[in-house]
Parts: C-alpha cells; structure tokens; sequence
C-alpha cells in the first residue's frame, strides 16, 4: 500500500513543469481501460438521495469499486470528515489514487439559503447573483464539496414545470447573463483555489419546454426556438468557461438528449469548442432503456458513449457495460479516452492532484458556514428580488404607527417554507420567517394561521389530502381581520411545492386560500397579498380585487426580514418578473417573445388569433415589477449612423417621493427575416439607481450580436432590413422607435 501511494505522487511531481495537457496524457498513458472507465463513472454517496436508487447500488460494492479505482467521482457526500475518508480511500489504496470529484446540487446556498434561482433572476442584478453563487461556492467548498450541479439554465415559458424555481425565467438574453454570473460566481477567477468549485450547465438540452409541464415528459420543439431560446444560455456559460454540462431526462425531438450526438459531439463539443466533460443526470443513461432507444444497458452505454456523454451519474451503465465494449470493438477507445481526459483535465484544474484534501479543512468546515457576512448578503439577494405587483392608493407601504395589524396564512409563521425546493444542506426550518421579521418593526401584529396548505403526508399529491379541505381555521382569521385597520394575507405554495417532480395542473393558490382570502376581504378591503411561491400562479381575482400585492418568492435564510423591509418602506421593491404571469393555465405556455401570427389583431369577425373566454394578454408580463416611486421615460434618441454600433439613448426621471431602482429594459423587433422573429426580444436592460426628481440618461449599444440570430441551419446571421426598438419599464410598455440595417 505504501508502494502504491507513493505511485500516485510520483504522477503529478513527474510532470510538474509540464501543461495540465501532458500531465493528463503521461497520466492516460498508465491507466488501464478499466480504469480510464472508472473516471466515467459517478455513484451517489450512502445516505443523501437525489433520484430513484438503482438495484445493484448497494454500498460493499460502491467501496470495492472506489478501491479498485472505478470511480471519478461520488454525489451527495459532503462534510470534511465523510469527503477525507471516502478520498483518503481512493487516494491510498487504488493503483493510481486519483483523486475523486465531490457534486452535490448547491442550487441557491450551501448552509446560507440565497433565494431561489428564479427569485434572484427577478433581481436583474447580476452582480448580485455573481456573489450569491461566490457565497454558495465558499460555503460548499469548505465542507468538501468542489463541484456543483448548478446553475439550471433551462429557459422555461410553463409555470406548471416545478423546476421553473430552478431557473433564471422564460427569457435567453436574461438567461444568458445569468448563466454568465453565476459559473463566474461558483468558479472565481482560479479554479485551484480552495474556495471555488467547478459548476455544471444544465441540462443540455429542452428540459424546460416538456410538453403540458410534466416533469420528465417529451420535448417537441422546432429548430429556431432550440437554436435561438434554449441553446443561448449554454452557449453563454461555455463562453464562460463552465467546466461541465449536464445532459437530461427528456427526449428532444425524438431522441433522449443523453443520447443525443449532434447535441453533445456536434454542437457543444465541436461547434462551441467545449473542453470539460458532460455528465449525464441520475441515471439518464440507464433510461435510454425505458424510452426505447436502447435495448439493454450496454446499447444504452454505447449510444451515451458515442455520443459524448462522458460521465455516468448513478445508472451504472459504463462501469458494468464499458470495458466490454470496447473489446469487442463496438466502442472506440479513444472516445474512453476523449472522456477520461476531459474528467482528469478537471481534476487538474481544481487542484486536486497537488492535493486531493484541498477541499478538506477541519477549520475553514468550521468558520465559513453560515457567516454574518454570508447571511448579510443573502438578505441584500433577497431585498433585491421582491416584485410589486400591484399598489392601489399607496396602501404600501404600511406605516408603522398603525395600530391593528393583522397578519394571516399559515406561511405567515413557516420557518421551512421560505427556503424553498433544492436546499439539500441546508438545515430544517432556519428562515426568518415573515411573522418575525414584522414584529422587529411593530408591535400591533396579532397573528391567525387560517386553513393548512400543504400536506407532507400525501407524497405531493395534495388532492387525496383531506387537511387540505379543512376549513377550521377560517373564522378565527376572518374574526381577527374585521378588527384590524389593514390585513396581511402571507398564502402561496409551501417551499415543497415546487421543485423537481413537482408538476402541477392547477396554479392557483393552492388549498383553501383562495377562500380565505375572499372570506377576509369581505369584511376589510385594506388588504396585502403577500406571495410565497417558487412559480407564476394564476391569480385573477386576486389581481382584480386586492388592492396591493408583493411578490416575495421564497426568499432563502433571510426571507423574513427582507419581507418586513419592503412592507415597512425600510426598502423599495426593484424587482422585475422573469417570467409571465397567466390569467389562467389555458393560456400557457405564454411568454412576451411570441411570434406574430398571420392573424394578430383584434378583427370585427372571429378569426383571428384569440381565446374566445379570456383575453390574449397575460395578468402581468415579463420585465413587470412596480416601485413606491414612478418613473418617466423620455426623449428617446437612436443614432444609426455607425452600422456596426446603433446606439440608443433614454431619459428616465424618478416622478415620484422615493428613492428608487429602475430595471430600463431595451426590446427589439425584426420586422422582416428569412425566419420569423419574435414580436419583442430583450437586448439590453440596465438597473439604475434614481433620488427623487433626479433623472439619468442611459445608453445601449446595438451590435451585430444583438441583432442577429441563428437560422434553421444553426448559422448566426444578421440580416437588414427595419428594426422596431421599445425601451420601458417592461416587456409591455415603454417608447418606441426604430432604424433601418443596411
Ligand atoms: C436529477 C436532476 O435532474 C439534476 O438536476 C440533479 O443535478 C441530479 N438529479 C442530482 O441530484
């Protein structure tokens, strides 16, 4: 053994003075085939569980194959102790002791929650979602972690899909910059370093467009919104140097992405010149079975292998099928090698052959988790990405003199809840809970929990819940809001609701709270809505008769406190949706950067492209968010005189008594191409910040990166002709120019 270790250090110090390219290759010249495949293999660690767990998974034979050197990397082991052991094990008693890579899904914090992905994408803000990512990075890495499955990147225009809370929204110019911001974030500038970790686009590609919003379901989409939609988040994190993609469950186009060779070789890999390494989701590969695209396992390895999926999470395929097929000639070895050296150059890269326990430090374990400065920042994330949706005579915010307030809702007094879906880390019932944080700022709140919500006994199908059909409850809240001045009505999903696997058909308030709610405002009209949820809902009547609603989201460690902040006017709501809100489910998918249709206005007959019982427009549009100040845009100016560089320039004057932050968001429309364009598409956007009165100029550039697109053979072209500019609050409204492209 001893022998052995000593082996394994001589690889790195042999090669010290050489690139990470030679060390890697003198490394692949001494590895045997089943140990160039081992480094293709990922096994979920013994106690956390991600996805369905597979038959042979069980643990003897996980550390028999970490002995033998079969496996590049575990999931779901963190924590110094658990991490050491377990490389210590591969480290000193496999031939080579390669070291492992340690992934978990760090989503929005490791111990400090950060809100949920498609709340902090509300925040257009993206240094501030650059230094979320950092924290989750610097927390994560110090209990051993060095990768994470983050960010999603998948661009959704279906609330019912419960992983939209994982996402950055409906739109890909958005998306693209926050892809950006958070591999930057997680990454850092050197990837050596201990306290930053390798991150993971994903999944490559079209999960967020699953047909009706069923989790796992096929994908069927044209080639223009998969060049234009879904690719361009991808293509801006490998632009940023991600260092891993993750593949996905679900089938594009008729082929299951895992298994999808133009994807993966063609476009990612060739096209894009990604050099890290795919990893396929859990068990993707094995599932190519179930789908019909393989007949067994081994077809199933070979197809994920041929086409590029370099790493296999947790289905087995590779480590038990791999070596096989390559003797018998029906994989090549140099794809194994192709993989083996994209996952070693990793390796390489994060340090872990200079010192495979970098990540293993008892003291940093115990000083970095959960630090004030952390939770300092998630509650500055948190402030950031709160929407106003609505504000009928300034009922916000409330003053703290009034004497009776009421608050109401069984979310209300959650400490769960606000932290959301994907925190696997983070500890049970740690928010500030929104009750809390109104109490540090009055002492006139009485509180009533009303109806339950959520029922954790009934595996995510509320309907066989009969607590969710209890209406005790109702009366205590409607007694208690008829002998207050202004009630607070705290309902949503509870932080379980959405997520992975949480599909749903139905996105009203879910329960009985609609009721409640109505049974409420019948006896006081000054109610607030205050929304917790990890998705758009559908709210119509709530938006007809509530006269204020604020869009909290679930908001992380801090929720509570940046929740009573913006009710109290202690801060002004900035935030701006990044995703459609529908008027009901019918209208989905609905999203402002739709195409025109040959029949798009209102005509005096019926044909036209329309619903015959509710109107086209959503309840409120992407880029929507109020502020307690108003802002004025004016004297628009667009200067084409440089071709190549179309600048646009706006005045924007805060209107209004309070200091304010406005989102300026710049739409283009191209009016005629060789393909058709979307009515509106973002490409620009800017968060200024206004004192009362004052007023800012701001500019855009247009270049031919905006301008252009991809066509149906996946070639970038900008082409001219007339473009229609909007610049304004939101995807809805602003001013409009336009300039001809020569
Ligand atoms: C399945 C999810 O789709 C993926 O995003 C996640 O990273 C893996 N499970 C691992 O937990």
């Amino acid at each position: 053994m001893i022998l052995l270790y000593f082996a394994m250090y001589s690889i790195p110090n042999m090669a010290q003075n050489n690139s990470i390219a030679q060390k890697v290759d003198s490394l692949l010249q001494l590895m045997t085939l089943e140990e160039k495949v081992g480094q293709m293999n990922q096994y979920n660690g013994f106690w956390d569980v991600t996805g369905p767990v597979p038959e042979n998974g069980n643990a003897a034979m996980k550390y028999e194959h970490l002995k033998k050197g079969w496996v590049g990397s575990m999931l779901n082991v963190t924590g110094v102790k658990n991490v050491r052991k377990l490389q210590q094990l591969v480290v000193e008693e496999s031939r080579l002791g390669i070291p492992l890579l340690f992934g978990q899904d760090v989503i929005h914090g490791y111990k400090t929650l950060s809100p949920i992905p498609l709340a902090e994408a509300a925040s257009w803000d993206m240094a501030a979602i650059e230094m979320s990512a950092r924290i989750a990075a610097e927390e994560a890495s110090a209990v051993g972690i060095n990768w994470t499955f983050a960010p999603m990147v998948d661009i959704s225009r279906d609330a019912r899909w419960g992983r939209v809370m994982e996402g950055g929204g409906e739109d890909p110019y958005l998306g693209m910059h926050i892809a950006r911001a958070r591999v930057k974030g997680f990454q850092g500038d050197d990837l050596s370093k201990n306290n930053t970790i390798a991150a993971c686009a994903k999944h490559f590609a079209g999960y967020g467009f699953v047909e009706s919003g069923k989790e796992y379901n096929t994908v069927d989409i044209g080639t223009s919104t998969l060049y234009n939609t879904v690719l361009t988040p991808f293509k801006a994190a490998v632009d940023a140097g991600v260092k891993t993609i993750m593949n996905g469950f679900n089938v594009l186009n008729g082929v299951p992405v895992t298994g999808d060779f133009r994807l993966q070789r063609e476009i990612l890999k060739e096209k894009w010149g990604f050099d890290g390494f795919v990893i396929s989701d859990w068990a993707s590969i094995g599932e190519l079975v179930p789908h019909g695209f393989a007949e067994d396992l081994a077809q199933a390895a070979e197809i994920a292998a041929k086409a590029g999926s370099d790493m296999d999470m947790e289905s087995s395929a590779y480590v038990t099928q791999l070596v096989e097929l390559v003797k018998t000639g029906r994989v090549n070895e140099s794809l194994v090698d192709d993989a083996a050296r994209r996952i070693l150059t990793v390796k390489y890269e994060l340090g872990l052959f200079d010192d495979p326990y970098r990540y293993c430090n008892e003291k940093r374990e115990k000083e970095e988790l959960n630090r004030k400065e952390h939770h300092a920042a998630a509650l500055e994330m948190a402030k950031k990405s709160i929407v106003l949706l609505k504000n009928e005579g300034h009922l916000l915010p409330i003053k703290k003199d009034q004497p009776k307030i009421a608050v109401i809702g069984e979310l209300a007094n959650d400490n769960n809840s606000p932290l959301g879906s994907w925190r696997l880390s983070s500890d049970n019932n740690s928010a500030v809970t929104v009750l809390e944080g109104l109490k540090k700022f009055s002492g006139n709140i009485t509180y009533a929990r009303g109806p339950k919500i959520f029922d954790p006994n009934t595996n995510f199908l509320d309907e066989i819940s009969p607590n969710l059909t209890d209406e005790s409850g109702l009366s205590e809240a409607v007694a208690l809001a008829k002998t207050s001045d202004i009630v607070l009505m705290v309902l949503g999903e509870h932080g379980f609701q959405s997520g992975e696997a949480r599909s749903r058909t139905k996105l009203g308030l879910p329960g009985l709270q609609l009721k409640l709610l109505q049974e409420v405002y019948k006896v006081n009209k000054n109610v607030v809505l205050v929304l917790l949820n990890g998705r758009p809902l559908t709210l119509e009547w709530e938006a007809k008769n509530i006269p204020a609603i604020l869009e909290t989201w679930q908001l992380g460690s801090q929720a509570g406190n940046a929740i009573a902040a913006a009710l109290f006017g202690e801060i002004n709501p900035s935030g701006k949706l990044p995703m459609t809100f529908p008027r009901n489910v019918g209208q989905i998918p609905i999203y402002y950067n739709h195409f025109s249709t040959g029949r798009p206005t209102l005509e005096p007959n019926v044909f036209w492209s329309h619903y015959s019982d509710v109107q086209n427009e959503p309840l409120f549009p992407f880029g929507f968010g109020l502020s307690y100040t108003t802002f004025a845009y004016s004297d628009l100016q667009i200067d084409s005189s440089d071709q190549n560089n179309i600048k646009v320039e706006v005045t924007i004057t805060n209107t209004g008594d309070w200091a304010g932050e406005e989102v300026v968001q710049l739409y283009i429309h191209d009016k005629v191409a060789s393909i058709v364009r979307p009515v509106k598409e973002l490409k620009g956007f800017q968060k200024i910040n206004l004192a009362p009165k004052a007023s800012q100029k701001v500019e855009f550039h247009l270049t031919e990166k905006e301008l252009g697109f991809y066509n149906n053979a996946y070639e970038f072209v900008v082409e001219p002709g007339t473009f229609d500019i909007m610049v304004g609050t939101s995807s809805q409204s602003g001013l409009h120019g336009s300039f001809t492209l020569n």
